[in-house]
């Protein structure tokens, strides 16, 4: 992975010797999540989880049903506060912000269960994102025409005039996504956008996600798919019962012990 950062030291007390990229660490933590814990009742969803994502990077978050893996997702999107601990982006503490403040910071997610509306056509659903997020459009002109090509990016050109209810399931998942990236994220949640596709619907999600990072968003991918998670993923964090049992690369986590145990009874689909 490299970066390129354009511009030159420029402050005040610089040396004129002394160029910003001579500090600039191509890993930079965008998101960075420190002792994070969310309990509902009796149930501790997650526990003291710590991890960090790197600028660029894509992270796979896999774990057994009720791991908490949605969990995480809604806390670092602002849906549920923690009880403990803190979620840092882009340098910013975020713990616990509304979930409307920390979109316009950047982070957007996808939900296991697609919501969108499904009376609207896919143009209209796009458009309603661009009115959020970092950038919102300036105008319903503008609004338009970047959602077209937010639909013909996410493969759906020919379908922006079709109303969301009437879309095929691999459709509503890839209108899922084409409202989040209408936001304009530097981050991007994807929780299970793959679950039910059949293996050329898979491919095709796969090559979404792989020119969703060329196109400088970093990503966090649950999937129970490890094929996928394995195709896709610089690194992969492990969730048990809401704690945190590996973090490493794809190679890494198949052979570490304790992974491949807990997914005993195979809850991990090949
Ligand atoms: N709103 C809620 N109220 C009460 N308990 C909840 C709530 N949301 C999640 N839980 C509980 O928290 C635990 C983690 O759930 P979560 O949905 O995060 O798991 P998951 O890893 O996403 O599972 P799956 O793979 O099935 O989607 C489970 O025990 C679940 O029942
Ligand atoms: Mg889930």
């Amino acid at each position: 992975m490299s970066f390129q950062f354009v511009s030159d030291w420029s402050g005040p007390d610089a040396s004129p010797d002394i160029r910003i990229s001579d500090f600039f660490t191509p890993y930079m933590k965008l998101l960075e999540l420190d002792n994070v814990s969310k309990v509902f009742g009796g149930v501790v969803a997650v526990n003291r989880v710590s991890f960090h994502l790197n600028q660029g990077e894509v992270l796979g978050l896999i774990g057994p049903n009720g791991a908490g893996k949605s969990t995480l997702f809604n806390l670092i999107s602002g849906i549920f506060k923690p009880n403990a601990g803190t979620v840092r982006f882009n340098n910013k503490d975020i713990t616990g912000m509304a979930p409307y403040k920390i979109c316009e910071s950047g982070i957007a997610r996808t939900f296991q269960l697609v919501k969108p509306f499904s009376r609207l056509t896919s143009l209209e659903n796009v458009m309603v994102g661009r009115a959020y997020g970092s950038h919102p459009a300036r105008d319903t002109r503008e609004a338009r025409i970047e959602s077209e090509q937010i639909l013909a990016f996410t493969s759906l050109a020919n379908k922006q005039t079709r109303t969301a209810g009437m879309l095929s399931l691999v459709d509503r998942k890839r209108l899922e996504i084409a409202r989040a990236l209408a936001t304009k994220p530097k981050l991007l949640l994807l929780d299970e956008m793959m679950a039910g596709l059949n293996p050329a619907e898979l491919d095709d999600a796969i090559a979404l996600v792989k020119s969703i990072r060329d196109s400088g968003i970093s990503l966090i991918v649950v999937e129970h798919v490890m094929k996928v998670i394995m195709g896709i993923s610089d690194r992969v964090i492990v969730l048990k019962t809401g704690e945190k049992i590996a973090d490493g690369t794809p190679q890494e986590i198949v052979s570490n012990r304790e992974v491949v145990k807990a997914y005993l009874g195979g809850e991990v689909s090949c």
